[in-house]
């Protein structure tokens, strides 16, 4: 039995009329890009509702009175991944400026459909793992092997699954199938479960490529 209990469909009208969007095929690349901004502030407002917060004093032009902030003690890093993701990492960064942003790279060999690295700005050992909290930014959770790369990678330096996130626009049961098996206590985030993979590995009914329609390298 495969447990969903740390996926989270973020299907806000909002969302649902911006997805219309994307995967009409006839959207220009402009407002593909738009479209997919406006999605991101739902998304990152679900994935970190439940940032820690600490207690502070401020003194407003009145009086003073207690406050909370983030926990500066956690450090939070947005990964997104090359290149798709990086439509995420702009407004990532814009609601969470105190965070930092690590760039690593995987294409998906059309064969095997196993991702290949080939850029990875994550520090070899990571102090104090169980303080990071991790953001990876993937615009499509497809067969999952790549959400499996990036987020291996974090467990690996011994962040704990609860500490990473990955968020996406779409994703496909099959990856979220393989990326739960693997991860249990990984939250996703995404606005849609789609119905499945075609032979291709690519997502059905999708958006099509996202980083070509991102990009405006489709190819007719
Ligand atoms: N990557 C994409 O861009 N689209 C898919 O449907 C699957 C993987």
């Amino acid at each position: 039995m495969i447990n969903y209990k740390n996926v989270f469909v973020v299907n806000h009208p909002l969302c649902c009329h911006n997805l219309s969007i994307i995967r009409d095929k006839n959207t220009t690349a402009e407002v593909f890009r738009n479209a997919i901004r406006r999605i991101t502030y739902l998304l990152f407002y679900k994935a970190s509702e439940d940032l820690e917060l600490q207690e502070c004093i401020i003194n407003t032009p009145l009086e003073t009175c207690k406050c909370q902030k983030i926990n500066s003690e956690k450090e939070i890093i947005i990964v997104p991944i090359l290149r798709a993701g990086l439509i995420f990492s702009d407004i990532a960064n814009e609601i969470m400026p105190f965070a930092s942003v690590r760039h690593i790279g995987m294409y998906r060999d059309e064969d095997t459909l196993k991702p290949v690295w080939y850029y990875n700005k994550i520090p070899v050992e990571l102090e104090k793992p169980e303080n990071k909290i991790i953001f990876i930014l993937d615009p499509m959770l497809a067969t999952g092997n790549t959400a499996i790369d990036a987020i291996k990678l974090f467990t690996a330096k011994n962040v704990p699954q609860k500490n990473i996130r990955f968020i996406s626009l779409i994703s496909a049961p099959e990856g979220l199938d393989n990326v739960t098996t693997n991860y249990p206590d990984v939250k996703i985030v995404t606005a849609s479960i789609d119905k499945s993979l075609n032979n291709n590995g690519y997502i059905l009914p999708g958006l099509g490529d996202a980083g070509d329609r991102i990009f405006n390298t489709v190819e007719n």
